[in-house]
C-alpha cells in the first residue's frame, strides 16, 4: 500500500501485520469515492477500523454497498443483530461459536468477502473482537512446512464448532447441526491475486489422510501459529465504532462476555467473489 493512498484514506497502521485505522468522515465514506482504495487497503491490512463513526443501520447498508454487493443474512434481511440475548435474536445460540477462532461462511461454496460490524451496546467487561492475519501466518511458515501443507485438505462443518461451546449436546441438537452439512476445503487457499492464506478455525474437523492424532496436532499447531500476538489485533469497542474485516485472509473471534450483558453489534456482509481454491 503506497504512502499516497494511506494519506488519501487518512489511515494509520495499527500493527505491522494487521489492522489500520481510517479517519475519513462519514460523508467521505458514504460518498463511495474512496471505495476502491478502501478495498485495496482491506486486502492488505485484513481489518479496517472506523472509530466512533456512528453509522445508522441505513448508513451501514449504504457504506457496505459502496464496497461491493451486500450479502443478505439468512432471514433475507440486509442487517443482522449479533447478540447472545435470545430475546433480541432467537437464533442467538448459534453465535456461541463466534467465541472461537473462525472464518464466516465455511459452509458456502463462495464464502463472504467481508463482514462489517458496528458497536451498538457494549459488554461491561470482555467482548473484544479479535482478528488474526492468515496471509501473514502462511507467508511466515518455513518453506518445508509450506511444501508439506500446500496440498492438504480439511473437512469443515458447523457441527464441529458445536462441541466447542456445547461439549455434551443432545442427539437432536447434534443432528440439527449436522443437517447444515460438511465441506472439504483446501488447508491453503490459493487466491486469484496469487496470495495464499490458511483456512482453519473451529469448523475444521480433520485433515484428510492423517491419523486422528496427527490431524488434531496439525490443526492445533496451525491455530496456535496463526494466532500469535504479532498476527493478532484485538479490538476494544467504543460505541459507534465500525470495523470491517477481510474474511478471506483473516480469522476472528469474540472474547468471552456475559450473554446477559446486552452486548449488541449490527452486522452487514459483502458477497464473496471467489470460491475456496
Ligand atoms: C460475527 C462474529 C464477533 C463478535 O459476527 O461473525 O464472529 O465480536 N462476531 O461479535
Ligand atoms: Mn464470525
Amino acid at each position: 500500500m503506497s504512502a499516497v493512498i494511506q494519506e488519501k484514506l487518512k489511515s494509520s497502521e495499527i500493527s505491522p501485520f494487521i489492522g489500520s485505522q481510517v479517519h475519513l468522515s462519514k460523508d467521505e465514506l458514504l460518498s463511495g469515492e474512496h471505495a476502491s482504495d478502501l478495498r485495496d487497503l482491506l486486502e492488505q491490512r485484513g481489518v479496517l477500523v472506523f472509530p466512533k463513526i456512528n453509522f445508522t443501520d441505513e448508513e451501514q447498508i449504504q457504506f457496505t454497498e459502496t464496497l461491493g454487493n451486500l450479502a443478505p443474512e439468512m432471514a433475507g434481511e440486509p442487517t443482522y443483530k449479533v447478540t447472545l440475548d435470545t430475546k433480541a435474536n432467537s437464533r442467538a445460540d448459534y453465535l456461541k461459536g463466534s467465541m472461537y477462532w473462525h472464518l464466516d461462511g465455511t459452509m458456502n461454496e463462495v464464502p463472504i468477502l467481508a463482514s462489517i460490524l458496528s458497536g451498538k451496546v457494549l459488554a461491561p467487561t470482555g467482548g473484544n473482537t479479535e482478528f488474526c492475519n492468515t496471509y501473514a501466518a502462511w507467508e511466515q511458515l518455513s518453506d518445508e512446512d509450506k511444501e508439506q501443507f500446500e496440498t492438504m485438505k480439511v473437512m469443515h462443518s458447523a457441527w464441529t464448532s458445536l462441541f466447542y461451546y456445547d461439549p455434551e449436546p443432545s442427539l437432536a441438537k447434534t443432528k440439527e447441526m449436522m443437517s447444515i452439512g460438511e465441506r472439504v476445503l483446501p488447508l491453503v487457499w490459493k487466491h486469484r491475486s496469487g496470495r495464499k492464506s490458511l483456512v482453519i478455525g473451529c469448523t475444521a474437523h480433520h485433515v484428510e489422510g492423517l491419523s486422528a492424532r496427527d490431524s488434531t496436532q496439525l490443526l492445533v499447531r496451525l491455530r496456535e501459529w496463526a494466532t500469535q500476538p504479532q498476527f493478532v489485533y484485538s479490538h476494544k469497542w467504543s460505541v459507534g465504532d465500525c470495523v470491517i474485516w477481510d474474511n478471506t485472509g483473516t480469522m476472528h473471534r469474540a472474547t468471552p462476555y456475559d450473554p446477559n450483558s446486552g452486548r449488541l453489534m449490527i452486522r452487514t456482509k459483502l458477497q464473496g467473489e471467489e470460491p475456496f481454491a
